[in-house]
């Protein structure tokens, strides 16, 4: 039973990455609480709450290149109606024909509302070193 869900929530997680890859804002939308908050590089320390703030980066678009989300060593704890999800995000693009990898920590946040989950709070943090 507990593989089940921890497997529903690493495909639903994938699906929200691959969303994102591809700028896919509806996909995006329906996963995600309108009152979701995160902490996130782009957001230079600052509590984001909602979802414009992510919105203004799907306007640019999708990858225009190969482009792949893996990610490596998930760990999954669910917690009643509440999950949380982390890894660090490997992605994987081409520039200039050359390919190449980044990776960032994250946690993501899930709580099940109405039999359904929602994306709740993100954190991603780039590793130092
Ligand atoms: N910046 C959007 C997200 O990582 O969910």
């Amino acid at each position: 039973m507990a593989d089940n869900v921890n497997s529903e929530l690493l495909a639903l997680n994938q699906r929200l990455l691959d969303s994102i890859a591809r700028a896919d804002w509806k996909t995006y939308q329906e996963f995600c609480d309108p009152t979701m908050t995160c902490f996130e590089p782009e957001a230079i320390g600052q509590l984001v709450e909602g979802l414009e703030f992510h919105h203004f980066y799907f306007h640019l678009g999708g990858a225009t290149a190969p482009f792949h989300t893996t990610m490596a060593s998930p760990h999954v704890r669910v917690m009643g109606d509440v999950a949380v999800v982390c890894y660090v995000r490997l992605n994987q693009s081409v520039s200039g024909g050359m390919p190449s990898t980044s990776a960032v920590g994250e946690t993501r946040v899930w709580q099940k509302q109405d039999g359904v989950w929602k994306h709740v709070h993100f954190h991603r943090s780039v590793p130092t070193k």
